[in-house]
């Protein structure tokens, strides 16, 4: 029945409604629970505490007070499991599984008496796959984020994963850095619960979270183990209870507007490229797609404003003792959709209102000096990426943006763990590295392998970036001339796949290009003689293979869009 309420929402179906819901408070009553609590409107909340995600080990006590929030507010707090996704803990990759968790979440919503669901999420792919699943279910959904950790400091210096995990790593390999040393610096690197602390994937989406009207502003940045957070959790129970008595369905803060302003800040972040994988994502569940030409109209006319890792030096600690998102978001009003409403139904502008007190400016820059005077990342386009590929500019190097060399490929990860460090390996510090066959579609998931290690012979002599290229993604915490997401991917036969060893590739960022320099009656006779991997026999794989779509459609599957990925 649709006007059931609360625990009344939802029954088993047996073919007797009323027995159903006999059935139902009599088993709830075995959990101690009154007649009256039952009676109350219930939220959901979707615990993703696991042993196996680092990040939200202050799950248990963030749902502790999120329950505080639902009761004071006149609520009864329910929470129910859902799938966790921890990026390091998961093979292939964390990505393989979003759609999979956005399933779970949204069935689970959908299928459990519940009026208002409160998620909480935090490592990468949680907040866009709980996102995805609360604008397909369509009741009122709050998020709440776990929060990101905060910095440790280790001889003078303070770290906080990953970026800092990568640049070890990198010298490692390199020979800066001892065996000792890289096994002191493992217990250093993450040193408290909570996301990653620098403006990685996990904080870029909390951050887009905040801008589409999930949560509050401040609610972004807050670290994990702040009382502040609990405070958010607390919030956020409450205005579960609030949204019960005032419906905001989640499609309704999705719109073309709120998309372009979760844009806006991914680009003033200088944010992780992931985060246009999943907006395209979130957005492409209400039927709102994100054009990579638009992407590149915003990109120049939006200044990088704050200065955290890995495109300058800050963690999010900093940008959230810096002001957070309502210093950055009064720093660009002009060229946001004020109008566009929160689950409060506040506009953007009365949310931002006159800006905080206090901007710490190291970390939150003023326009007129900026980190960069144009956005982070850039779409390309040409004969490698028909329909997009994308480079984060603000954390390349310069001198690579015009680039035309020989190309040596990989094909696949196994093909580059192999060889990448071959001492015989035929590579000079122009070349360009391109790994192929690790798209959203092949067994590898999309992982975040774009950031090719650099040889070890190269890396030994000094070198440090070179242009690589991929049709898989790149950890928002990483840094390079890596371009990304390149589409159609190879397993899906793009010109990706007909690329060999010794072509000559050409990037302009310039001219947002990227091209195969090869002849047409080559590349017929290469597509010729090529055929896609074979299929996964079962399981989520094959459903995978068979359904998911393109990067910049956000890679979801195909059937959960309301058009059915007709776009
Ligand atoms: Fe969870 Fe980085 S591993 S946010």
């Amino acid at each position: 029945m649709t006007d059931a309420k609360g625990l009344g929402r939802n029954a088993a179906n047996y073919g007797d409604r009323d027995f159903a819901l006999y059935l139902r408070r009599s088993f709830a009553k075995s959990m101690g629970y009154s007649r009256e609590a039952l009676a109350r409107p219930v939220v959901g909340i979707a615990d993703t505490g696991s042993e196996l995600n680092n990040c939200h080990r202050t799950a248990p006590e963030l749902i502790e007070a999120v329950k505080r929030g639902v009761l004071m507010a006149g609520g009864l707090p329910l929470s129910f499991p859902t799938i966790s996704l921890c990026e390091p803990f998961l093979s292939p990759c964390s990505m393989h599984y979003r759609n999979l968790m956005a399933l779970d979440t949204e069935a689970m919503i959908a299928a459990q008496p519940m009026d208002a669901v409160v998620l909480v999420g935090g490592c990468d792919k949680t907040v866009p796959a709980q996102l995805m699943a609360a604008a397909s279910a369509g009741i009122p959904a709050v998020q709440l984020v776990v929060g990101p950790m905060s910095a440790n400091r280790f001889q003078g210096e303070r770290l906080a994963a990953c970026t800092d995990c990568r640049r070890y790593w990198a010298r490692y390999r390199a020979g800066d850095v001892s065996q000792e040393r890289i096994e002191e610096v493992e217990g250093s690197l993450a040193t408290t619960a909570g996301t990653c602390g620098v403006m990685g994937t996990a904080s870029t989406m909390a951050c887009i979270a905040a801008t589409l009207g999930f949560m509050p502003l401040e609610a972004a940045s807050i670290p994990a183990t702040h009382a502040d957070r609990l405070r958010a959790a607390e919030a956020a129970g409450a205005q579960a209870v609030r949204l019960i008595h005032k419906p905001v369905p989640p499609a309704a803060l999705i719109t073309p507007e709120s998309v372009e302003n979760a844009l806006r800040v991914l680009l003033a972040l200088g944010g992780s490229t992931n985060a246009l994988v999943h907006l395209a994502a979130i957005a492409g569940r209400c039927g709102v797609a994100v054009d990579y030409h638009r992407l590149n109209e915003l990109s120049e006319t939006t200044p990088v404003l704050v200065d955290l890792k890995p495109t300058g030096e800050g963690y999010m600690e900093d940008f959230h003792a810096a002001g957070g998102m309502r210093a950055l978001l009064h720093e660009i009003r002009d060229l946001l959709h004020l109008g566009c409403t929160d689950l409060d139904g506040r506009t953007l502008a009365e949310r931002i209102g006159d800006g905080p007190s206090f901007v710490d400016r190291a970390y939150i820059k003023p326009r007129a000096a900026p980190v960069s005077p144009v956005g982070g990342l850039v779409a390309l386009f040409g004969s490698l990426a028909p329909e997009g590929a994308i480079l984060k500019r603000s954390a390349a190097t310069p001198a690579l943006f015009e680039h035309e060399a020989r190309c040596l490929v990989f094909d696949g990860l196994e093909d580059l763990a192999n060889r990448i460090d071959d001492e015989a390996l035929d590579v000079t510090p122009s070349d360009i590295l391109i790994l192929k066959g690790a798209g959203p579609l092949s067994a590898a998931g999309m992982p975040e392998a774009g950031y090719l290690p650099i040889p070890k012979k190269l890396a030994r002599q000094g070198v440090k970036d070179m242009v690589r290229m991929s049709d898989c993604r790149m950890s928002g915490t990483a840094f390079g001339t890596v371009v990304l997401h390149i589409a159609p991917e190879a397993v899906a036969g793009g010109p990706l796949a007909l690329v060999e060893t010794g072509d000559r590739v050409r990037l302009s960022v310039a001219e947002r290009r990227l091209d195969l320099l090869v002849d047409e009656a080559t590349l017929a006779a290469r597509r010729a003689r090529w055929s896609p991997p074979p299929a996964p026999a079962r399981g989520w794989d094959a459903l995978v293979r068979r359904e998911v779509l393109q990067a910049p459609q956000g890679a979801d599957l195909r059937f959960l869009l309301p058009d059915g990925g007709a776009r």
